[in-house]
């Protein structure tokens, strides 16, 4: 059954007398697990108040694009990446008109043009508007955009003529929204995945760590359940809620990591280590707090084991899938460290420049297997999480095609 949890439903809502549905449409969305953010036209609230969507979807109605208040909140640009979808549902003959020009003169159509996520529209109007050739070729102009649609329902309409326009039921809406993200590429598949940084005690109040937020992590493990994967996150100490219908185990050194690693991943198909491990921890844990004492002191530390090294070395072992976090030559550097450490694909990012890698919300990747390497352009960690687990799921299907031939 598709869902929608962990999902940032964008619902953009004109102003045509099915306005009034997109109250229904909003609860139907939400019980299938989506957060919800509306936008509302001039138009649409001529036709149902911004407060009744406000109360349902819990959060505030977007309706002006000047807004200085907003800008410095939720502005059109952080709406805009906030949105996993954006659903107009309804959408006007002159929404659709407006979109098909990419006009940006309000706020609903200036996010339409600066979001990066799939568009899905529920048209409604009268059915000779629709028939009107000027709305054919703007329809066809959106599809040929790849924007994609969803009705109109045929029937009787509150003008009283008969035909197609009506916006489609918005149970259906709702679950072709969900259809958006059920890929079902790794269904029965079962994915382990590390995330965030580990802790190497020192004493029993200071420890070694780094700068690891988990956002990466949890992203992919986002991505791997709407992909219909059974996964698993270890997880090192981070502040992030744990995505729906994962299970996730807390440790916190490398060593705590290692034995969660090799438990989980017994019988698993992916491994995937997003984990920034230490690589080092103190030869000893003092078991009192250290006392200040001379000017200069030493730590003497041990390395820590390769957990995906030893992943990759086990024998039946998953698909295990590295990261590389590199300031330098990044795609020489995660090449030779795929090799090393024995792994079907590694992901590597730069992590000296701020906006992506450690503790941000977006990143800029390459994808790198034995066989050729893809670059991922700079986007949120939820959209790089879906394009990573896109690729594995197809080197696996390669993978297991080429088996099959020799
Ligand atoms: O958590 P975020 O704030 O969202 O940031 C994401 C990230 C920058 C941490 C992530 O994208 C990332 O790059 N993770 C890997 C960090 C790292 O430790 O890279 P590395 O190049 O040092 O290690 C290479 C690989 O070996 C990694 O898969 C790592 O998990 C693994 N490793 C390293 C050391 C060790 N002892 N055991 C390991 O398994």
């Amino acid at each position: 059954m598709a869902h929608l949890f962990n999902r940032n439903i964008l619902l953009g809502v004109s102003g045509g007398i099915a306005a009034y549905k997109s109250a229904e449409l909003v609860r139907q969305l939400q019980e299938l697990g989506a957060q919800v953010r509306v936008i509302m036209t001039r138009g649409a609230q001529q036709f149902i108040t911004p407060l009744t969507l406000q109360a349902l979807s819990g959060n505030p109605v977007h309706t002006e694009l000047l807004d200085s208040e907003a800008e410095q909140g939720m502005g059109h640009i952080e709406l805009a990446r906030w949105a996993d979808l954006l659903l107009i549902a309804p959408a006007t003959a002159d929404l659709i008109a407006r979109l098909a020009t990419g006009r940006a003169d309000d706020l609903l159509t200036t996010v339409a043009l600066a979001t990066a996520a799939p568009i899905l529209v529920a048209p409604a109007m009268n059915q000779q508007m629709w028939h009107d050739k000027a709305s054919v070729d703007n329809i066809q102009t959106l599809i040929e955009r790849d924007i994609s649609l969803i009705g109109p329902a045929e029937g009787e309409q509150a003008c009283g003529d008969i035909g197609p326009g009506r916006m489609e039921q918005p149970e259906v809406i709702a679950a072709r929204a969900a259809s958006f993200f059920d890929s079902g590429l790794l269904q029965g598949r079962r994915v382990v995945i590390s995330a965030g940084p580990t802790r190497e005690a020192l004493d029993p109040v200071r420890y070694i760590s780094n700068h690891s937020s988990g956002k990466m992590g949890y992203a992919l493990a986002r991505a791997a359940v709407d992909a219909g994967a059974t996964t698993t996150l270890i997880s090192g100490p981070v502040s992030l809620e744990t995505p729906a219908h994962v299970k996730r185990i807390n440790v916190q050194s490398a060593t705590e990591m290692l034995e969660q690693c090799l438990d989980q991943c017994s019988g698993s198909d992916i491994f995937i280590a997003c984990a920034a491990v230490a690589d080092y921890r103190p030869a000893d844990i003092q078991t009192q707090k250290i006392k200040k004492g001379p000017e200069h002191i030493s730590l003497d530390l041990v390395r820590n084991p390769d957990i995906v090294a030893t992943i990759a070395g086990g024998d039946p072992r998953p698909f295990t899938v590295g990261f590389a976090a590199e300031t330098n030559d990044v795609v020489p550097y995660a090449r030779e460290k795929m090799q090393r450490k024995g792994l079907d694909m590694i992901v590597s990012n730069d992590v000296s420049n701020e906006g992506i890698g450690f503790n941000s919300d977006d990143n800029e990747v390459t994808v790198i297997w034995p066989s050729g390497e893809q670059v991922l352009p700079r986007a949120t960690k939820a959209s790089i999480a879906r394009q990573i687990i896109a690729l594995i799921g197809a080197r696996i299907c390669a993978n297991n095609s080429e088996n099959q031939e020799k």
